[in-house]
C-alpha cells in the first residue's frame, strides 16, 4: 500500500514528504481553488519537484477532445504528471487516446464496480473509487474496494492500480489496504490522525519523567 497526499497545499506536501512515507500527489480542482492566488501549471510543476512520484491533474472538459488537449498540455509539464478524467464515456475514450499517446490516466469519480472495469479496459494506470462519498450517501464504500480488487484478481491481464479516494479518516486507510486497494491518497489531517494515539503520549510523557527523576 503506497500513501499520497490529497491536496494542493505546497506545505502540507513539504512535511509529509519530510515524514518519508509520501509516493505521489492527487489534486482536484476543489483543492486548487482552495489555494487562491497560485496558478494551475505552475502548483503542479511546484509538488512535482516535491515528490518524486504521481501527480494527479485533473481534465475540466466535458468533452473527449477537451480532456486529451488538456491532458496532453498537462503531461507537458512533468513526466510524473498523471491525468486525471472523471468516470463518463467521454472520460473513457479521453483515457484509450491518451493512453496511445503513452500518457498516464487516473479515471476518477467512480462509484460501481462496472466504471471502475471499464476504466480498466480503456487503459487506466490507476481508477479512484471516492470511499467518503459513497459513505456519506449510507452505501458501503469499502464493498466497493472489495469488488474492485476481486474483479481486478480475477482478471490478470488487468494492470490497472486502485487508489482510495475521499479517504475520511485514518481506519479508511488501513480498511482500504485489507480490501486490496494499492493506494491511499489522503488529506493532510487523515495522515496526522494516523500517528496520533493516546497511549503513544502517555508513554512519551511517562519515559520522560521517568528519566528526568533519575537526575533527583
Ligand atoms: O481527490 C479526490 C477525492 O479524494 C476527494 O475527496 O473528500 O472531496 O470526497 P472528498
Amino acid at each position: 500500500m503506497q500513501i499520497f497526499l490529497d491536496t494542493a497545499n505546497l506545505e502540507e506536501i513539504r512535511v509529509a514528504a519530510r515524514w518519508g512515507i509520501l509516493s505521489g500527489v492527487t489534486t482536484n480542482p476543489t483543492l486548487l481553488a482552495r489555494e487562491r492566488g497560485a496558478g494551475f501549471e505552475e502548483t503542479i510543476k511546484e509538488i512535482a519537484g516535491l515528490v518524486d512520484g504521481p501527480i494527479s491533474a485533473e481534465t475540466v472538459s466535458e468533452d473527449a477532445d477537451g480532456m486529451v488537449a488538456e491532458g496532453v498540455e498537462y503531461a507537458g509539464w512533468h513526466s510524473n504528471v498523471i491525468v486525471k478524467a472523471p468516470s463518463t464515456p467521454a472520460g473513457l475514450e479521453a483515457v484509450s487516446r491518451l493512453r496511445e499517446k503513452g500518457i498516464r490516466c487516473n479515471v476518477t469519480l467512480v462509484f460501481n464496480a462496472n466504471q471502475a472495469l471499464f476504466a480498466a479496459l480503456a487503459g487506466a494506470f490507476v481508477v479512484s473509487p471516492f470511499l467518503g462519498r459513497l459513505d456519506d450517501i449510507s452505501h458501503d464504500g469499502m464493498d466497493l474496494i472489495r469488488e474492485i480488487a476481486a474483479v481486478f484478481e480475477m482478471n490478470p491481464e488487468i494492470e490497472t492500480r486502485i487508489l482510495a479516494a475521499s479517504i475520511r479518516h485514518p481506519r479508511h486507510v488501513v480498511e482500504s489496504a485489507l480490501a486490496g486497494a494499492h493506494i491511499a491518497t489522503c488529506p493532510f489531517n487523515v495522515l496526522e490522525q494516523s500517528m496520533a494515539h493516546p497511549l503513544t503520549d502517555r508513554g512519551i510523557r511517562s519515559f520522560l519523567a521517568d528519566w528526568e527523576s533519575r537526575k533527583a
